[in-house]
């Protein structure tokens, strides 16, 4: 699992490995937006601030994923210890 900070609200949450970022801030009543759940949709496209995505979608172009400043919520996770997402 990885560590996410919300850097809005200084809020930190751990996500494990069986569960999606997008699943571990819903449940933690955090306002995300989703509808595919998939990496198709870019309903739940979410700015990144600071760590290494290791991106999922079928969405970004290999240069928009290696700006490594934007990611799909639902099925990107991150590559290594802490992500910090503009939410
Ligand atoms: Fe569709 Fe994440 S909810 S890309």
């Amino acid at each position: 699992g990885f560590e996410v900070e919300l850097a809005q609200t200084g809020r930190t949450l751990t996500v494990p490995e069986d569960r999606s970022i997008l699943d571990v801030l819903d449940e933690a009543g955090v306002p995300v937006m989703f509808s595919c759940e998939e990496g198709t949709c870019g309903t739940c496209e979410t700015p990144v601030l600071d760590g290494v995505v290791e991106h999922r979608d079928s969405l970004l172009t290999a240069e928009e994923q290696a700006a490594n400043d934007t990611m799909m919520i639902c099925v990107s996770r991150c590559r290594g210890p802490r992500l910090v997402l503009d939410l």
